[in-house]
């Protein structure tokens, strides 16, 4: 292929891929396969690993994500971020609409929309491409978190027709859909980390992660509502939306252009229902004038336009008697307050807990057993207490934090800046034994049939089963001693144990259940360090020196691996047989084929990776290592004194002389 066929192929290619993006994410109406359009990123993939001189930063392909921001950048915004007024009532809303009237007469017509629960995002398009992408901030100044923004698909990065401005902004909502917050939860829980409390503080997580390819696989989402720029070939507000959604930006269908506050009140009563309904949380309607002219007449208070509103929902609320408060201890030790309320009727079920979140919630209600407390569900999955009626307090005991463990008696412990309490028991606490050895035995990790919760549960009771090691230790004759085990199930048990001992070395590493070691992060450290000695003996500034590894993670790895009970239970899982080196075969197993077709020669030193890491790198997404440069060569692959001799062949058969950077770039 010519460069200039490269060039147009690679055009091709990105708006093909554009295409299938938006009808995908956007309109939900995709028109090839899922295979077909990976099939079409990968063409793409490699055309611009071949020609990286036409590697757009906005191409499709950076929607995967890979580079790391260590500290976002404060950017000030071109047009201040204003928030909007608030009203709860519809004669607040009736004096809104005649502040408005008062200025620019009876003829107007507003623009009813969603609001969005999320996070706010002014998104600058230059010539059509994705140019910056700014958080809210203090209004003023917001963080550059451009390379997550490109990483969610509903945003386009490239525009399509050719009648957008040459510059503008568009202002909208970054959010996460409730189903994947819910799977965004169980698995934080899973590796350890606390749980979001709803979905929007889990999209403002998110956005502000460091590591881009993890903000890419999250499922971020977006609605876009306001366009600002000089000179916009609109009148309207209306106009404005319908355009940008030709331009490929997700614009909500639910928005009304109303005449009369007849109208308005209609469209609030219809979404105050409606809402349930919806797969993403909004927390009221927003109301703006369409005209833009009228807009400008209206101009801005120091903090709002006056030319919109926002009315919020009243989240249903119901007063009730606080019974008692107890205390859940979770796999991590986590300890959760949950109230017992007197069952109450509200939003159709009938409610007998409420999650009171932590000692700090408790404290700011200032909650007392015997209060009358409200509770509300909002946007929140659980409901919660926001208020107690004080006229109605007889109780003089305040609520005390409980200090020990309900479950084993153990001090608790609060880290500096968190707002949890722990149960430290790690080894010793019964729920917290009992998660683990589930989490264990669970399907990613041993997948040992038979094993769930419930026979846990009995074997734990009995005594049988101390920790993850004793699997391996128990007996037929044991398990029949177990009230509901039959000859079958036991035969059944014993044989998913044994078999379980093939279970390749990352996900025993996982099944560990050492905090913060997830999934992604024991397959990265299992291709490190090899085998479970070097982990073991692994320190800091070594683990550090693994991919995806930080101070968090590396710390807890140093902290499981001090503890001698941690180091008998290995050395017992050792014993047993399980697999606790890394197969020569996952080794060679290829991750991706990136690098597909391409040979490699390296030369000199390197500041991330060793040069054996690099040539297992190279195998592992499917390239070629060479030792030598030929003409068969496609990259010379230099770092710090990389031969002379090398450089100077490389040159002259015309191989392209990359960095490691370059090279980490090619599969990322
Ligand atoms: S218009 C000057 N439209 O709610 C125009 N905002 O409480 C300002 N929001 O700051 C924004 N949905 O973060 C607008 N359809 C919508 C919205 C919306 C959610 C957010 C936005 C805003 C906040 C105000």
């Amino acid at each position: 292929m010519t460069t200039e066929a490269a060039k147009k192929r690679i055009e091709e290619l990105t708006d093909q891929i554009n295409e299938h993006n938006y009808k995908y994410y956007v309109q939900a109406m995709p028109s090839i396969s899922d295979y077909e359009f990976d099939m079409l990123l990968e063409d793409l993939n490699k055309l611009e690993k071949e020609y990286p001189e036409f590697a757009d930063e906005n191409s499709p392909t950076k929607r995967v994500g890979g580079d790391v921001v260590k500290e976002f950048k404060s950017v000030r915004h071109k047009y201040p971020m204003l928030s909007l007024g608030n009203t709860y009532s519809e004669e607040e809303l009736t004096e809104f609409d005649n502040r408005v009237k008062k200025i620019i007469g009876d003829n107007i017509e507003y623009v009813c929309e969603l609001k969005f629960d999320g996070v706010a995002i002014g998104l600058t398009y230059i010539e059509g491409k994705l140019s910056q992408a700014i958080t809210r901030g203090d209004g003023e100044k917001g963080d550059d978190v451009t390379t997550n923004v490109r990483t969610i698909k509903s945003i386009p990065l490239q525009l399509k027709g050719n009648d957008f401005p040459k510059e503008f902004e568009i202002r909208g909502e970054i959010f996460l859909p409730i189903k994947t917050f819910e799977k965004t939860n169980a698995e934080r829980i899973e590796i350890g980390e606390t749980p979001f409390a709803n979905p929007r503080n889990s999209a403002a997580g998110t956005l502000k992660m460091q590591d881009s390819s993890i903000v890419a696989k999250r499922g971020l989402d977006s609605f876009l509502y306001f366009l600002y720029g000089k000179d916009l070939p609109f009148k309207t507000h209306y106009e404005s939306l319908k355009k940008a959604k030709e331009w490929g930006f997700k614009i909500s269908p639910h928005m009304q252009r109303c005449k009369t506050l007849y109208e308005v009140f209609n469209f609030i009563k219809e979404w105050g229902k409606e809402r349930e309904n919806l797969p993403y949380d909004i927390d009221g309607v927003v109301i703006k004038v369409n005209s833009y002219q009228q807009q400008n007449e209206l101009g801005f208070t120091s903090k709002t336009p006056r030319w919109a509103i926002a009315y919020k929902f009243k989240a249903e609320s119901v007063a009730t008697e606080l019974l008692s408060v107890s205390y859940q201890v979770g796999r991590t030790g986590a300890i959760t307050p949950v109230a017992n309320l007197k069952p109450v009727l509200l939003a159709g079920t009938t409610l007998k807990r409420a999650s009171l979140y932590n000692a700090d919630q408790i404290a700011k209600l200032d909650l007392r057993v015997g209060d009358i407390v409200f509770v509300e569900k909002g946007g929140e999955i659980i409901p919660k207490i926001t208020g107690v009626d004080f006229s109605k307090r007889t109780s003089m005991h305040q609520l005390k934090y409980i200090e020990n463990c309900p479950e084993c008696g153990t001090a608790l412990i609060r880290k500096e800046g968190e707002a949890i309490h722990y149960c430290p028991n790690e080894l010793g606490c019964p729920p917290q034994i009992k998660g683990r050895m589930e989490h264990f035995a669970s399907r990613k990790a041993m997948d040992i049939d038979g094993l769930g919760i419930e026979t846990i549960e009995l074997l734990f009771d009995a005594g049988l089963i101390h920790n993850i090691a004793d699997f391996f230790y128990l007996n037929k004759e044991q398990l029949l001693s177990l009230e509901r085990v039959g000859d079958k199930s036991a035969d059944n048990l014993i044989k998913g144990i044994e078999d379980s001992k093939k279970i390749p070395f990352e996900r025993v590493l996982y099944g560990m259940g050492i905090r913060y070691v997830g999934e992604t992060v024991a397959k990265k450290l299992a291709l490190h360090f090899k085998t479970i000695d070097a982990i073991e003996n692994a320190c800091l500034e070594d683990l550090l020196q693994t991919e995806e590894i930080g101070d968090k993670i590396a710390e807890s790895i140093i902290e499981y691996f001090k503890d001698k009970r941690n180091l008998e239970i290995v050395e017992r899982l050792k014993q047993a047989g399980l697999q606790m080196e890394i197969h020569p075969d996952s080794i060679k197993q290829p991750v991706s084929d990136k690098l597909k077709g391409l040979s490699f020669v390296i030369s000199g030193t390197f500041e991330k990776h060793s040069r054996d890491e690099l040539k297992i790198l190279i195998e592992l997404h499917g390239g070629k290592n060479q030792s030598g440069v030929t003409s068969k060569t496609t990259y010379l692959i230099a770092g710090e004194e990389a031969g002379p001799s090398k450089l100077e062949k490389a040159e002259s058969l015309k191989i392209k002389i990359i960095n490691e950077d370059d090279f980490i770039q090619m599969f990322q």
